[in-house]
């Protein structure tokens, strides 16, 4: 099988989509098939491009054992559209911006949403903890361990 490349896609990237990458590479890491999957993070807006992560979400992470290291970056739909085989958005926004910027069906294809793949059919997104609590913030985690659970079976049982 080939190697399968994932773009976590949220408003800031350095909330949600940073979070995403991190508990989605510690899943991957705990099948044994990491090898297979390559994973990243960007954001619709390029405001935070360079900052580390929120330091509430980088902090509530690590309680939970996840390192979030990686950098915020805008999303580039020229090469991302190409380079990535599944674009996972946070919520309904961020599918609707990213749907903006495809050039193709083909593109169009590739998003899907994060909580697509969450066994709990009450959230049906990830909710913005930027201006919330550090509640919300683990509620942030508690969605996409959920999701990226549904999404590690998704992605491993088709190969
Ligand atoms: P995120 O949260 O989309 O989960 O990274 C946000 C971070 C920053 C902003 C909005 C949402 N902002 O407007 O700066």
């Amino acid at each position: 099988m080939s190697k399968k490349h994932i773009l976590f896609v949220c408003l800031g990237n350095i909330c949600r989509s940073p979070a995403a990458e991190a508990v989605m590479v510690a899943k991957l890491q705990g099948t044994k098939l990491d090898h297979l999957f390559g994973c990243d993070s960007a954001g619709i807006i390029g405001f935070h491009a360079g900052a580390k992560a929120d330091p509430r979400m980088r902090k509530q992470a690590q309680v939970r054992g996840y390192l979030i290291t990686s950098l915020s970056r805008q999303v580039r739909p020229e090469v991302d559209f190409d380079r990535f085989d599944l674009i996972v958005a946070m919520d309904d926004q961020n599918v609707r911006d990213l749907t903006k910027l495809t050039r193709s069906d083909s593109d169009r294809k590739k998003i899907v949403k994060m909580t697509d793949f969450s066994s709990d059919s009450r959230c049906d997104f990830v909710p913005d903890p930027y201006y919330g609590t550090i509640a919300d913030f683990d509620l942030v985690l508690d969605i996409l361990e959920q999701s990226c659970d549904g999404l590690v079976n998704f992605l491993t049982a088709k190969n």
